[in-house]
């Protein structure tokens, strides 16, 4: 990457809208008649929305829309969507993050979809995998600028044995981040956003920035968050309500987990939440602020931002059952057969245009034609995955979940607190996490830190499972 050239120029952002109620995202409906079967298309294509009356923003949208429809299936359902890449000039693909899909119907950068080419996906979300998850494009070098103008969408499983009461509702939030030049429009990445990833000025919650969400005193909710950004750490808390942990990325935990008194979520890190409120009045969803090894000035992710308003109404709500104290099981994946090492660097050069910054796994950047790693289906394997970085990278891996095993930073070793199957982990600078997981299905798959500009710039390599 260069460094050479140019100083980052901050543009003045226009003020946007903020206090609208929140908005329900549009479902992807699906054209199939038949229980059981959904089919759908969805068309990445250049489209035109308007965040600041007045202001017309080109972008790029799934269907016309971002954040993009969201996508709504039961476990077991045949899923069967057509992609058609009508980006002018780039290749593009849709990437299904954290469902376990074949290897070949993946959205990975090795199969892109060509310009003005269309694929159709087809998978089965297995049982047992309900859970919130997501679909963004995944073209090689290409991925950030695609995620940043807009397309990306919420994937959300169901199962139909669902233990979560109904009354408690489901609402979804979908966090992107927006960076607006005066005259509406998405500026180019700077040189910080390379280093860094791109953080927007405005964080938005299913496209709107602070909507409010209207709750009644007393009554249980359930939410689900989503960090569909390039690359801003959200640390929030909810003062005022009760908060209980039900779920992250795939799905439910094996039991709640009581009194959460913030949330984390890393760029692409899902939770599930159970939330109370004991008093009418007004509170905010907030930043607590989180220091993930900024490089530069104008450091974006600081304490103090009111990302929702929820107003609790003085009504009481239904009466509803209570949380159930299990949830689902969680499986044991047992003693691992291989343990396997992966190092995160970044480096600083002198190339030819300057200073260049690399971002490595393993010593290397990733080469499209290279196997980083050859792994057998079926076996158990333990990840050892260490940042010797200066930044915090989150570590994602295709085709399976896998569960933390320990975090280890300053020869102190943490266990987590609860179980839960995941397929992003914060790797902290100087801190290592070791995972456990099993691939259970052939093929190429990818690992990548989900900070999408590192990603686009090598932080990712291929495992080939045979
Ligand atoms: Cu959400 Cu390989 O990415
Ligand atoms: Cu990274």
């Amino acid at each position: 990457m260069d460094m050479g050239g140019g100083d980052q120029t901050l543009t003045a952002a226009p003020a946007l809208p903020e206090g609208a109620p929140l908005r329900e995202l549009p479902r992807l409906a699906s054209r199939s008649q038949q229980a059981g079967v959904f089919e759908a298309e969805l068309t990445a294509a250049p489209a035109s929305t308007s965040f600041v009356p007045g202001l017309e923003t080109p972008i790029l949208a799934y269907n016309g829309i971002t954040p993009g429809p969201v996508i709504e299936v039961f476990e077991g359902d045949r899923v069967s969507i057509t992609f058609r890449n009508r980006l002018p000039d780039q290749e593009s693909t849709i990437h299904w993050h954290g469902l376990p899909v074949p290897a070949d119907q993946d959205g990975n950068p090795v199969s892109p979809v060509l310009p003005d080419a269309e694929q159709t996906y087809s998978f089965e979300p297995p049982k047992g995998s309900a859970g919130t998850y997501w679909y963004h494009p995944h073209p090689h070098g290409k991925t950030a600028s695609q995620v940043y103008r807009g397309l990306a969408g919420a994937f959300l499983v169901k199962a139909k044995d669902d233990p979560i009461p109904a009354s408690y509702g489901d609402t979804l939030f979908v966090f992107t981040d927006l960076r607006l030049a005066a005259d509406g429009t998405l500026p180019e990445s700077t040189m910080a956003d390379l280093m860094n990833g791109r953080v927007g000025d405005h964080v938005l919650v299913n496209g709107q920035k602070n909507p409010v969400l209207t709750v009644a005193v007393g009554e249980f909710r359930r939410f689900r968050l989503l960090n569909a950004t390039n690359a801003r750490f959200l640390r929030l808390s909810l003062a005022g309500a009760s908060l209980t942990l039900i779920g992250s990325d795939g799905g439910l935990l094996e039991t709640p987990v009581a009194d959460a008194d913030e949330l984390f979520l890393a760029p692409a890190e899902r939770l599930e939440i159970v939330a109370r409120f004991d008093k009418p009045g007004t509170m905010s969803l907030r930043t607590l602020g989180y220091d993930r090894g900024w490089m530069g000035p104008n450091r974006p992710e600081e304490a103090g931002k009111d990302l929702l308003t929820v107003r609790v109404s003085e009504d009481r709500g239904p009466s509803q059952p209570p949380l159930p104290g299990r949830l689902r099981p969680i499986p044991d994946l047992g003693p691992p057969a291989v343990t396997r090492r992966f190092v995160f660097t970044e480096t600083m050069s002198m190339g030819a245009g300057g200073m260049e910054m690399g971002f490595l796994i393993n010593g290397a950047a990733f080469h499209m034609n290279r196997v980083d790693v050859v792994s057998k289906a079926g076996q158990v394997e333990l990840w050892e995955i260490a940042n010797q970085a200066d930044m915090d990278h989150p570590f994602h891996l295709h085709g399976t979940q896998f569960q933390i095993v320990e975090r280890e930073s300053e020869g102190k070793v943490t266990k987590p607190a609860f179980r839960a199957l995941k397929d992003t982990v914060n790797v902290r600078r100087g801190e290592t996490v070791r995972i456990l997981l099993r691939q259970d299905l052939p093929g190429p798959r990818m690992y990548h830190c989900h900070i999408l500009e590192h990603e686009d710039l090598g932080m990712m390599g291929l495992v080939n499972v045979e």
